[in-house]
């Protein structure tokens, strides 16, 4: 049977963003991808089995023996572009990675997290704050508020922000496409830039103990680590941090007016709502990993040395784990989805990305009761992946 997005009439098909998760979830549960020379996995099931496999390795960049892409996906990996991007933790396995983690995870114990909810009530109300007519969620609210998070989550000053956001989205393109010259050289000064700020926000004496820098600060006096690690786990901050919240937040309002579930964003509901849009329609499509040896899962063999791309978005649609996995139910009440991943790598800023979520999508249900978008979404298609980059609301007078 062939799936139909339930809200695709609203959508047009070039940035329909249910058109990938129908089409993959549609195949088989595990597929090899001859063109591409991957394997695409899209059971739920299955993408998790792999996640926890010790065998499937995350150091895919410096693994993977292939050099192919299709202009959406590159698959040569950042290896070649910078040592930096290369020592991120996310890209390592085993002692390596822990060695890294474990040093900002203190960032985002539940004590951190319930210290940082003030600010970001503040930042989120500050955003509003003037906004009467009209207001843009990815510009005004998305986009400030992540890289607001990380600088300081970071411990930086707040007019850093700005710039936080641009280069994240340029170290992030380096992840899809560093085939092209022009990408590369936006990343690398985006890295550099990055690593002028971090330098002066670690010579600055006033920089919080308990900010990400402060722990990196400590480490390296205690001889742990050196500089580059710092500069790595702190690109890796804005990377994971930053374009994974703010697309997620358009996309969590934009889902929720396609099925007329506004007012459901906020009051007793808001936290579960959060977790639904984030089995619907996640930023996270799709993870990669390396067999360090032959791995079988649902019949097929993946050899040692074959790269394997674990679709997340796709899973989360999986018709065999859970009912009606096209709608966007207000009652669905779910356990696990995968929109964070699992296994050692389950994301570290899981429980400040669904503060942060959870937070402003209240605030803008108090501030409007309902709304209407004042014209359609404008969406771009970024290295074949449809980004939202503009989503004006207005509020409907009821009161
Ligand atoms: C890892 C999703 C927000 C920090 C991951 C992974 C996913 C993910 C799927 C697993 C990657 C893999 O298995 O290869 C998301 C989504 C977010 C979000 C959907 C927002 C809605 C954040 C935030 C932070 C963060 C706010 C921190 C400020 C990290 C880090 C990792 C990670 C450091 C690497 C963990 C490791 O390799 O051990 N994220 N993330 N993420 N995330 Fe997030």
């Amino acid at each position: 049977m062939i799936r139909k997005c339930p809200y695709a009439a609203e959508s047009s098909p070039q940035d329909d963003p249910c058109a990938d998760y129908l089409r993959l979830s549609e195949g088989p549960a595990v597929l090899r991808e001859d063109v591409l020379d991957v394997w695409v996995v899209t059971g739920f099931n299955e993408v998790t089995a792999l996640l926890r496999n010790p065998a499937m390795s995350s150091a895919w960049p410096a693994h993977a023996n292939t050099t192919l892409h299709d202009g959406s996906i590159s698959l040569e990996g950042p290896t070649r572009t910078d040592d930096t991007v290369r020592r991120w933790f996310m890209f390592n396995d085993g002692d390596q990675h822990m060695k890294l983690r474990r040093l900002v995870a203190p960032l985002f114990s539940a004590q951190q997290l319930a210290a940082f909810q003030p600010h970001i009530e503040d930042l989120v109300t500050r955003l509003l704050d003037g906004k009467h007519d009209r207001l843009d969620i990815v510009k005004d609210v998305s986009v400030p508020l992540s890289s607001g998070v990380i600088c300081r989550l970071l411990g930086m000053p707040g007019e850093v922000a700005r710039s936080l956001a641009e280069w994240g989205q340029d170290i992030a393109a380096l992840l899809y496409a560093d085939y092209l010259p022009e990408v590369v050289e936006r990343g690398h000064r985006a890295l550099r830039g990055l690593e002028g700020v971090v330098r002066e926000a670690l010579a600055r004496p006033e920089l919080p103990d308990d900010s990400g820098l402060g722990l990196l600060r400590r480490a390296r006096l205690a001889g742990e680590i050196d500089e580059r690690d710092i500069l790595s786990v702190a690109s890796l901050l804005v990377y994971a941090g930053f374009e994974t919240t703010s697309v997620f937040i358009g996309k969590a309002v934009r889902s929720a007016l396609h099925a007329d579930l506004w007012s459901q964003l906020g009051g007793p509901g808001n936290a579960s709502m959060v977790e639904e849009l984030l089995r619907f329609d996640t930023s996270v499509r799709q993870v990669a990993r390396v067999a360090m040896s032959d791995v079988v899962i649902g019949g097929h063999r993946i050899a040692e040395g074959e790269l394997v791309l674990l679709m997340l978005g796709a899973a989360n649609r999986d018709g065999e784990v859970f009912d009606e996995p096209d709608h966007l139910l207000e009652e669905r009440r779910i356990r696990r989805h995968l929109a964070f991943g699992q296994g050692p790598h389950y994301c570290l800023g899981a429980g400040l990305a669904r503060l942060e979520v959870q937070i402003v999508l209240r605030q803008l249900v108090a501030k409007w009761d309902a709304v209407e978008l004042v014209t359609a979404p404008v969406v771009k298609r970024h290295f074949g992946v449809p980004v939202l980059e503009s989503l004006e609301i207005r509020p409907v007078r009821t009161r």
